[in-house]
């Protein structure tokens, strides 16, 4: 049976002028399944919604009188110059809520141009989805137990012209989602992993939960990848200092400071949290990236100013897209820049090095 989306918006009511608007559009939106998938966070979401109340107890400070000629918001990372420090995070199977899926989201990131990290559990091939890329994307591995699978994937990966690995470390299985497990979630036909079968991380067929850990990725499978990739390698999903370091040790290009959204285990500190001790254990060595309840441009400063080199987006991509497609996401990730650019106003900043010096109020 074919799943009937709703219409999507085609125009932006004047209501939907933040991300917060857009949740509550999508959540009218969505069907049972992709809400009880992207609304929800492990066993009792505390690490899922602290992660965005947290930003709500970092204050700014304002300085309005500096010379803010030329501002612009560009980086650097892994010898690549990025518009903006904003990344579409890696979200798996967007077709739950659009038709083309992670083509539409690839359309309206272009538009902004914002690159895109495409999931392993994309539901759009990786072909599909760089033949509409206009910013370079980067590619996100689950790692399978069997290595030829990923330097298959990884060498389709860089023969796509994907600018970087981004290695996820923090769900080696699933996480426990009550919400998901109430609701009877499952994927609904024609949905489905298009660039990898049968991924280790989605079987759930075990009789007992420890036969799987045989099968579960190491740092000497982070190691090996590592010395069989000609792309910078990130890795996804660091919560601890020691973790920064190691992947340091390893030569690996960046970090990303990351609780999955609060999927995989509940009560880890939400990632602004963690951030200014893992940033002061990796000593500017290496970029450091953060996702995780981000929901305004101010959001934004704050991590940079306490470490971050860039952030990356995830559930609200989602609700621009169960919205307005395309244009929904496109819509998204211009309010989040433009907010972005109004902070870097009021806090003095005219460009994104300045904000790592900013005072927290
Ligand atoms: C994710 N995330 C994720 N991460 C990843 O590395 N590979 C994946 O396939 C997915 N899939 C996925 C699906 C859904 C529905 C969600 C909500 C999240 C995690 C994602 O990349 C990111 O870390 C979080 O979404 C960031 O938190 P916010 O922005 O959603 O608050
Ligand atoms: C998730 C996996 C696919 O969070 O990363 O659902």
């Amino acid at each position: 049976m074919v799943r009937a989306l709703k219409e999507k918006l085609s125009f932006i009511p004047n209501d939907l002028v933040s991300l917060k608007d857009y949740e509550k559009y999508a959540k009218e939106m969505m069907d049972s399944d992709s809400l009880a998938y992207i609304c929800s966070g492990a066993e009792d979401e505390i690490t899922y919604k602290r992660n965005e109340e947290a930003f709500k107890n970092i204050f700014l400070e304002t300085a309005t009188l500096e010379d803010l000629k030329g501002a612009n918001t560009k980086i650097e990372l892994f010898g690549q110059e990025y518009e903006t420090p904003i990344f579409v995070a890696p979200v798996a199977y967007q077709k739950l809520v659009d038709v083309s899926g992670e083509v539409s989201t690839v359309l309206g990131a272009n538009a902004m141009n914002i690159s895109m990290c495409v999931s392993s559990f994309s539901s759009s091939t990786l072909e599909e989805i760089s033949s509409y890329a206009t910013s370079p994307l980067w590619f996100q591995l689950y790692i399978q137990p069997d290595m030829n699978t990923n330097l298959k994937l990884i060498k389709k990966a860089e023969n796509l012209g994907f600018k970087a690995l981004v290695i996820t470390i923090d769900a080696p299985i699933s996480g426990i989602r009550n919400t998901e497990q109430r609701a009877g979630f499952c994927l609904p036909n024609g949905i489905s992993a298009v660039n990898i079968k049968n991924p280790i991380q989605t079987n759930t067929n075990f009789e007992n939960v420890f036969d799987v850990v045989s099968s579960l990725p190491t740092w000497k499978d982070i190691e090996f990848i590592k010395q069989n990739t000609k792309l910078p390698v990130i890795l996804k999903g660091i919560t601890s200092a020691s973790y920064a370091k190691k992947a340091i040790e390893l030569r690996i290009d960046g970090i990303i400071v990351s609780n999955h959204g609060g999927r995989t285990i509940d009560t880890l500190p939400s990632t602004i949290e963690l951030l200014p001790k893992i940033a002061k254990a990796v000593e500017n060595k290496i970029p450091i990236l953060l996702d995780g309840g981000i929901r305004r441009g101010s959001d934004i400063v704050k991590a940079i100013t306490l470490g971050a080199s860039a952030v990356m987006i995830g559930r609200p991509i989602m609700y621009g897209l169960a919205t307005a497609g395309a244009l929904g996401v496109a819509h998204t990730l211009k309010i989040l820049k433009e907010e972005l650019e109004v902070s870097m106003i009021f806090t003095g900043c005219k460009n994104i090095e300045t904000i790592k010096a900013l005072n927290l109020g």
